[in-house]
């Protein structure tokens, strides 16, 4: 058994979200893992803003630096944002052998590349289940669940604020703004939510993931772009009278030529399943060669949603750190004794 020592890089919405499941649900993740895991620091902007998470016994710091060069972090979790310091903290953190867990689809889809080569060479980890569709398990999915498949397109929504706000315009009287207001306030939106309406967000998590489900490069560069901003009430009320909504979709194909990446606004038939995934929720369908076609759904966005992903990312590190026959096998390691008495 060993204490793994985790670095955090921010504790906003998704990093305050991943220390509150690190202190609440700590003995659950423990017991099946086997490992003690620990929070050693923690850098934020502003030392004295209110944090929703109690930071008491944890080293805290304005300092960024203080986290990536720690001697006893084994694994930095950046989830402060952006892609300028944020990229230079994550490449010093491989450099100094941390393996890296981030929820950070801007720098995965424009730096990933950089950033895997250089954790190759130095023999660490980047994870990154938590920078596409929140708390939905699709980069897992892809890489093993759907291995042995040659993927032949997927679709998706895939940013929840966007979702959010073409479900509340549903209602008569909506408006765009307010409506963007309220997705901040609830923690869903990017710290410049133009990237939420305008569709970037949604490129640099399609590009993510027909980098993994088409064994790619990362090529945010040449994904077509377009957003919501410019949809209105009444583009939302004339689609509903012809029996379609409107989505905001991001899809992927392989063509002849190779393969096209695009997001925009999509008219879908209102009996479509995708068409109705509402609100925050997200949706991804892939078509696999062998399996058919599958979809994935669950939350896009938020704390809870987004750490469950993130302490997955941490937990799968760790195991790999630590492969045993236990570690293999899923469930192999259970003990009887655990089980509840099965209601007679
Ligand atoms: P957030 O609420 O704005 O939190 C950002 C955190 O980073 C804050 O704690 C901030 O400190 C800290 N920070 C920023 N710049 C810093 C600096 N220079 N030095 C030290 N600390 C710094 O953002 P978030 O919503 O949690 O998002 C974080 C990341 O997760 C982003 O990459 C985002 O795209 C991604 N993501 C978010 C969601 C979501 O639902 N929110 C979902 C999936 C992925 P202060 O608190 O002191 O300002
Ligand atoms: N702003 C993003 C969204 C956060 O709304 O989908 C989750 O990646």
């Amino acid at each position: 058994m060993k204490t793994y020592k985790i670095g955090l890089l921010g504790l906003g919405t998704v990093g305050g979200g991943t220390v509150n499941i690190l202190q609440n649900t700590l003995n659950e993740i423990e017991r099946r893992l086997g490992h003690t895991i620990e929070i050693s620091i923690i850098a934020v902007r502003d030392l004295n803003r209110a944090r929703p998470v109690d930071t008491t016994g944890i080293q805290m710091t304005e300092n960024p630096e203080d986290v990536v060069n720690h001697p006893d972090v084994d694994i930095v979790v950046e989830l402060m944002g952006g892609t300028g310091l944020a990229k230079e903290l994550v490449s010093q953190a491989i450099r100094n052998g941390k393996h890296v867990v981030t929820a950070n689809k801007a720098m995965i889809a424009e730096f990933g590349n950089e950033l895997f080569a250089l954790a190759d060479e130095n023999n660490v980890i980047v994870n990154y289940e938590a920078a596409v569709a929140g708390g939905i398990p699709i980069i897992k999915a892809l890489r093993e669940g759907l291995a042995a498949n040659k993927i032949e397109w997927l679709a998706g929504i895939i940013n929840g604020t966007g979702n959010y706000i073409l479900t509340e315009m549903e209602e008569p009287d909506a408006d765009f703004d307010k409506v963007l207001k309220v997705a901040q306030e609830l923690g869903y939106a990017e710290a410049d939510p133009t990237f939420d309406v305008e569709g970037i967000d949604a490129a640099h998590k399609l590009t993510i993931l027909a980098s993994i489900a088409f064994g790619i490069e990362l090529q945010f560069n040449k994904t077509y772009t377009e957003g919501i901003s410019r949809i209105t009430a009444e583009d939302i009320h004339f689609a509903d009278q012809f029996g379609y909504k409107i989505k905001h979709l991001g899809i992927a194909n392989r063509t002849e030529n190779g393969f096209s990446l695009r997001v925009h606004p999509s008219l879908v038939k209102k009996d479509v399943l995708i068409a109705n995934v509402n609100g925050v929720m997200n949706a991804v369908m892939v078509k696999g060669d062998h399996v058919g076609p599958t979809m994935y759904y669950g939350p896009g966005a938020g704390a809870g949603p987004t750490a469950s992903a993130v302490v997955a990312d941490i937990i799968d590190v760790i195991r790999a750190q630590s492969m045993t026959v236990e570690d293999r096998i899923p469930g192999l390691g259970f003990k009887a004794d655990q089980l509840a008495q099965a209601p007679v």
